[in-house]
């Protein structure tokens, strides 16, 4: 059964909203947004506290139920931010249309997170940035085994911990250009671009292509 992410948006400010600890490295990574950027995965928008003032982002979630509460924190934002529901599957945005893409906690929350990368591949503008802090799998074994056990509990609600997502995002295409640990090698914080270089004034639209 897929997880259901708008009955686990009820309680997660209660049980995993405290970012204590990742709240610091968000802040440091989204210092690096610019231009117009795509967050994936808004859920109920603990993130937006941490997006630097001023910057003009789209923030989608496959759970309406997640996008209403994120829209309650929405309007204190000192910025651009424009909500919508939308499945990562199959982003509704021309390509190369963003400068920035951004997930927090969200590629180890999507169900094909290969496809979800070549999407955000798609709609970054070449030279574009893609900034994701996100759990990952272990490479020390022992830490390896118990974040597969853990896993098997966590998945029913969404939450794979032990995803190889750098070698993931290296083989979409992107160039990973910074690492950070948030939390030993299991919470990386990282900086990639999307090869080449912009266009001049050859960047699409980044209105979603129905509207
Ligand atoms: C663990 S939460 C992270 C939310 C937030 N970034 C944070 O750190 O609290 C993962 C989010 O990904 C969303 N999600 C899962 N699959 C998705 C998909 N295919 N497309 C868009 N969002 C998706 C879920 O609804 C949920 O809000």
């Amino acid at each position: 059964m897929p997880p259901n992410w708008d009955l686990r948006a009820r309680a997660y400010d209660a049980l995993e909203a405290s970012d204590l600890r990742r709240g610091p490295s968000k802040a440091r990574l989204f210092s690096r947004i610019r231009g117009r950027t795509l967050f994936l995965g808004i859920g109920t928008g603990i993130d937006i506290r941490h997006f630097p003032p001023g910057a003009d982002v789209t923030g989608i979630d496959l759970s309406q139920e997640m996008i209403r509460r994120a829209k309650q924190r929405c309007a204190a934002y000192p910025g651009s931010l424009k909500l919508l529901r939308m499945d990562a599957m199959h982003l509704g945005f021309r390509d190369d249309c963003f400068d920035t893409v951004v997930t927090s906690c969200t590629l180890c929350s999507v169900s094909n997170p290969a496809h979800v990368l070549a999407e955000l591949y798609r709609v970054l503008r070449p030279g574009g940035i893609f900034l994701f802090l996100e759990h990952v799998m272990s490479t020390d074994p022992l830490l390896g085994l118990a974040l597969n056990w853990m896993t098997l509990s966590t998945r029913r609600s969404g939450t794979a911990m032990n995803r190889d997502t750098l070698s993931a995002v290296k083989a979409v295409g992107f160039e990973i250009e910074n690492i950070e640990s948030v939390f030993l090698d299991i919470i990386l914080s990282a900086r990639t671009l999307k090869p080449g270089s912009a266009i001049p004034g050859g960047r699409s639209d980044a209105s979603p292509q129905n509207d």
